[in-house]
Formats: structure tokens, C-alpha cells, sequence
């Protein structure tokens, strides 16, 4: 099915995934707001706004598969719900407390690059950005060290599949589900270790969450904390990689890492669109108007590639005004783990051009794990790009030094 445009609209959500997006962006950004056959999509910036910043939408849309088990989670809670949960796990993960972890993070960071050092070579990806998430999550909810890879191959499944295999995605979380409830027992019948846990169970005690509701938050901030950072480092470190410029600039001046982050989540947004909400009223965007009941989904990628806002916006510019930037989100669901994850990027982008100075990109053929093809991708063969939506991010990362 075709648009008046030309442009194709009936598989956004499957499009999302190309190795190169842009001109799917563009092509939403032209059409402006439309009706896909089953849902409106926004993509413009200013109309995305308008959806985030809108409290009336509400997440409880009834079409999302799997309605049943991401019901439960806080992304999908409309007030005064919403509020409670958010309540029981916010102050852990604010910027001022955040600032202390750097330790935790630095430690991590530093083993992971030990480990590989003396190699000269990595895949990035697996050996590195989707560890790291992995290991602080899997530490703050006290998980102990051999059960992490388990665990996190079942949160992988969990979004992957998500649209490709909704059976799959579902048995990935009952899995997920069945370690968190026995997990959660035994933390609350003698202490383990998990600063974060203790917090959410804490919230137990008092009443702000039931057991069940301390269950789903430890799952999805589990799944939500890890692939969606590992997506950063790994997209992140391409970026720079490729702007050598940008990259010798930071290594100059190191206070110009904070927005060359910004700028990386603007440029190669890592969660490209919104979880759908749903009108409780007519909305209007730019004269049109968006009956209630109508499920609706914001593009945060292509809003982040909006010229309105973002002067030239297929340029990665570290020096650009990425303030208002869609990455992660906005209104009362904007992300929680978003000082995490700055942090960990941070961290992580320092301790790499420190420690391994020579760091570049190695090109070659491509194995790519899910297909179990060989690739060689224009004009490099060193990356490869996921090949599954929700998120974005990189399949297949080969570095040498
Ligand atoms: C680069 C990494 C990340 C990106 C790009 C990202 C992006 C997002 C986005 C776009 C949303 C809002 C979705 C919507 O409104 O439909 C969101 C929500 C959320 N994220 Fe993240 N996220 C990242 C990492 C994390 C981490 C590390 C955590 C936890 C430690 C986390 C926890 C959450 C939670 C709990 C929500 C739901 C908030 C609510 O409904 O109030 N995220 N994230």
C-alpha cells in the first residue's frame, strides 16, 4: 500500500530496521500525520511534542500484542497507576543520584576492556556493549554472575521477538517472570545484594507496589536497561569512529563528551518509535483532527531528523544544540534510565580512547549470528546493523588496535 507521496506506509514499524533509515525518515517527515490502516503515525518534531507533552492519551490502546503481559509494566500505565510505580523506582536512577555509580560503572568498563586488551581485535557488540548494561542491571537487582547471559537472552528475546514471534517474546518473559518472583522471595526472606532491588522492595513493604507490580518492574527494567544501552555504545562508537574529526576533538577536550552523547541519541536514535497510545479525545495536529479511540505511535527517530528543529539535520555535529532531542522520550513517560545510561556512555567512551588509543574500525566479511550469513556491507564490512525492531542498533561491530 502506497501513500499519496509514493512512499510506502504500511510497514514503518518493519522499516525501522534498515540499515540506513534516512530516506524513511524524510519520506515521513514530507508526508506529515496519516492514517496507516491501523494506526496514526506522527513523525514531525512538532507534532511529536504534542503527543509526548499530552497527558490525555492514555497506553491502555488494547491492540499491542502480547497486551496481556506488557500490560502489567509501567510503560503501559496511564495515571494515577503510572505515578505510583514511577514513584517506587525514580530517586534511584535521578542525576544527582547517579553521580556516585561512576565507580561502579569505571570498575566494569575497565574489566571489560582488560579482558580483550591483549587480543588487538573485538566484536564490539557482543564482547562489549551489550555486556556492560548487563552486568550493572544485573548487579543493581542483585542477579548473581552466572545467571546474567540467561537472563539476558531471554530479555533480547523478549523485545526482538516482540513483532516477529509474539509466542516466543511471550515465553521469554514468563521465563524472565518466573526468576524475578523466585528471586524477589528470596531477597525478601534474607537480604541479598541489590541496591536497586532493595529500593523497589522497599516500595513493597510500604505499599506502593503488590508483588506482582515488584515482579514487572524487575523484569522490564532488566529487559528496558540493557539492549536499549547496549544499542548507544555500540551506534555511539560507530559514529564517532566514523567522524575522526569529532573524535580527535573529544579526545582534546574531554568536556565535550556530554553533548557528543546527546548527539549520538539524536543521530542514530536507539528507540526509533513510541509504544502506541491511544486518544481519550479528539486531537488536533496542525488543523487535523485525530478522532478519540484512534491509536497513535510517534516517530522519535525521524522527529530527532526534523530541519525545523534540528538545522541540517543529516549532519553529526557535537557542537549542535541537541537540547529537546526525542531519544528517549518525553511527558511522564520519558525514560527513567536516561541518566544510566549518559553515564554509561560517558564512561564508557573515555576509558576506550584512553586505553586503546589506536581503536578503529576492521573491515571485513560479516557473520551475521541471526541470519547465519555472511555479509560484506557497502563500503565497509566492519558493522552491520540489527535486522529486528523495536530498537535500533548494531548486529555486528568488528574493531582492532
Ligand atoms: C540508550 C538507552 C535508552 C533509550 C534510547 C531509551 C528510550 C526510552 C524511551 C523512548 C522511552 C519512552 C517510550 C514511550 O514513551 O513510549 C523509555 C521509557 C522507559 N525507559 Fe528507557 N531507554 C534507554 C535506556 C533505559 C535504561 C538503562 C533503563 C533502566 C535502567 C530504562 C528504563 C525505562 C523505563 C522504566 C521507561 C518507562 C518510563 C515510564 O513509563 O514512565 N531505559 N525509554
Amino acid at each position: 500500500m502506497t501513500n499519496q507521496s509514493g512512499a510506502d506506509i504500511i510497514n514503518v514499524n518493519e522499516r525501522l530496521h534498515l540499515q540506513d533509515p534516512t530516506s524513511l525518515y524524510n519520506s515521513l517527515l514530507e508526508r506529515g500525520p496519516f492514517f496507516n490502516g491501523t494506526h496514526w503515525i506522527l513523525s514531525r518534531y512538532a507534532h511529536v511534542s504534542a503527543l509526548l507533552k499530552n497527558q490525555a492519551p492514555s497506553k491502555r490502546t488494547g491492540s499491542e500484542p502480547l497486551a496481556g503481559s506488557l500490560r502489567k509494566n509501567i510503560l503501559f500505565k496511564d495515571p494515577p497507576d503510572h505515578t505510583r510505580h514511577r514513584s517506587a523506582a525514580q530517586e534511584f536512577f535521578s542525576p544527582k543520584a547517579m553521580m556516585p555509580e561512576e565507580e561502579l560503572v569505571m570498575e566494569t568498563v575497565r574489566r571489560l576492556i582488560n579482558r580483550v586488551k591483549d587480543k588487538r581485535s573485538m566484536e564490539f557488540v557482543s564482547e562489549f556493549a551489550t555486556r556492560l548494561p548487563v552486568i550493572i542491571m544485573g548487579d543493581y537487582l542483585g542477579v548473581s554472575d552466572d545467571k546474567k547471559d540467561e537472563l539476558a537472552g531471554y530479555a533480547r528475546q523478549f523485545i526482538f521477538e516482540f513483532s516477529n514471534d509474539p509466542e516466543v517474546s511471550d515465553r521469554a518473559v514468563t521465563a524472565l517472570r518466573n526468576y524475578f518472583t523466585q528471586h524477589i522471595d528470596n531477597f525478601l526472606r534474607a537480604a541479598i545484594p541489590g541496591r536497586l532491588l532493595a529500593r523497589l522492595a522497599a516500595g513493597y513493604r510500604d505499599g506502593i507496589l503488590d508483588k506482582d507490580e515488584l515482579i514487572e518492574m524487575c523484569v522490564f527494567l532488566f529487559a528496558a536497561g540493557t539492549e536499549t544501552s547496549g544499542s548507544l555504545l555500540g551506534s555511539g562508537l560507530l559514529t564517532l569512529l566514523q567522524h575522526p574529526e569529532s573524535l580527535e576533538a573529544i579526545r582534546n577536550d574531554a568536556t565535550l563528551l556530554p553533548n557528543a552523547v546527546e548527539e549520538m541519541l539524536r543521530y542514530e536514535s536507539p528507540v526509533p518509535m513510541t509504544t502506541m497510545r491511544s486518544t481519550t479525545e479528539p486531537m488536533e495536529i496542525d488543523g487535523l483532527v485525530i478522532p478519540e479511540g484512534c491509536p497513535v505511535i510517534g516517530i522519535l527517530a525521524a522527529a530527532n531528523r526534523d530541519p525545523e528543529k534540528f538545522p541540517d539535520p543529516g549532519r553529526f555535529d557535537i557542537y549542535r544544540n541537541t537540547t529537546g532531542h526525542f531519544s528517549f522520550g518525553g511527558g511522564i513517560h520519558y525514560c527513567m534510565g536516561a541518566s544510566l545510561v549518559r553515564l554509561e556512555a560517558k564512561v564508557t567512551f573515555t576509558a576506550l580512547f584512553e586505553q586503546l588509543p589506536t581503536l578503529r574500525l576492521d573491515h571485513g566479511n560479516i557473520f551475521n549470528r541471526l541470519t547465519r550469513k555472511i555479509y560484506r556491507s557497502p563500503g565497509s564490512g566492519a558493522w552491520y546493523w540489527r535486522e529486528r525492531t523495536p530498537t535500533r542498533g548494531l548486529e555486528y561491530l568488528k574493531l582492532k588496535w
